[in-house]
């Protein structure tokens, strides 16, 4: 199986704030996220899961030990290296208020990394292509994001994600900022792409039935420490850590 990312032994560590002690976000954290497997990363707040996915992005970098993408370190990685990264790992992130320009239209917003990127191609093509992934009609290019609720406005910011055809997709908590009653569908909608694209998913979450529903491996961070990690099924049902089964116990309802 190719590793498409690794984190070896990495620690990150925050200087101490104004007379408070410095933070170990991370603490000798090692895993592997393999080419088509999707990967939950779960834990309470403050455990260290958004740290983890900015040093997998390359926003951040650890304090020790390394992250590799495909077999090669992100620290000093070359430009051809730094380019293929910027194009094949793209984020969906909590909130598409914040994340969509509201200024823009939705054909720009989705269209934007195809420039950014340099990606050769029709681009209009492009962006009515994976607005049909995510169950947008083709005209929605005109309209702003204002004009859409929020479960549709995750939709357009899965789709600009998907537009450069990345093969790992990002997540941090995609779903946490969405109405109760659309959180399923946009669930759904991620399985759906993942099996189809054959992507390879990292998804945080503080929510472990949210990853049970999209991820087969799951990751659990207490403390910046990982606690518990292997195949979701296996974790939820027989959990080792007491940690992970309080997570669980906060789960209000599995998918049978
Ligand atoms: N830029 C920063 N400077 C200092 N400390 C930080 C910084 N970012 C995070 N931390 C601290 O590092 C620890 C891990 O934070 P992180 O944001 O990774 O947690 P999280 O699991 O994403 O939490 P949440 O579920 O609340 O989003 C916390 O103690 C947090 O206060
Ligand atoms: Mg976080």
């Amino acid at each position: 199986m190719t590793a498409v990312l690794t984190l070896d032994s990495v620690t990150r560590t925050y200087p101490a704030r104004a007379g408070g002690p410095a933070t170990r976000a991370l603490d000798d954290v090692s895993f592997a996220v393999h080419e088509g497997r999707s990967v939950g990363i779960v834990g309470e707040s403050g455990a260290g899961k958004s740290t983890l996915l900015r040093l997998l992005l390359a926003l951040d970098h650890p304090t020790s030990g390394q992250v590799t993408y495909r077999g090669r370190p992100l620290a000093g990685a070359d430009r051809a290296l730094r380019r293929q990264f910027r194009r094949d790992v793209q984020i969906v992130f909590q909130d598409p208020r914040s994340s969509l320009d509201p200024r823009m239209r939705v054909g720009k917003i989705v269209a934007e990394p195809l420039r950014s990127l340099g990606v050769p191609g029709d681009r209009g093509a492009r962006v009515a292509q994976v607005l049909e992934w995510v169950g947008l009609e083709p005209d929605v290019v005109g309209r702003y994001p204002a004009q859409f609720s929020g479960g549709q406005r995750q939709r357009i910011a899965i789709a600009r994600a998907l537009a450069p055809a990345p093969s790992v997709l990002v997540a941090d908590e995609p779903v946490s900022a969405l109405d109760v009653s659309v959180r399923g569908q946009v669930i759904e909608l991620l399985r759906g792409l993942r099996a189809t694209l054959g992507l390879t998913v990292v998804m945080v979450s503080h929510d472990l039935g949210v990853v049970a529903q999209v991820c087969d491996e799951t990751l659990v961070l207490r403390d910046g420490r990982v606690v518990e990690a292997g195949p979701t099924a296996q974790l939820l049902a027989a959990p080792t850590d007491d940690y992970t089964r309080r997570l669980l116990a906060a789960v209000p309802r599995l998918p049978g």
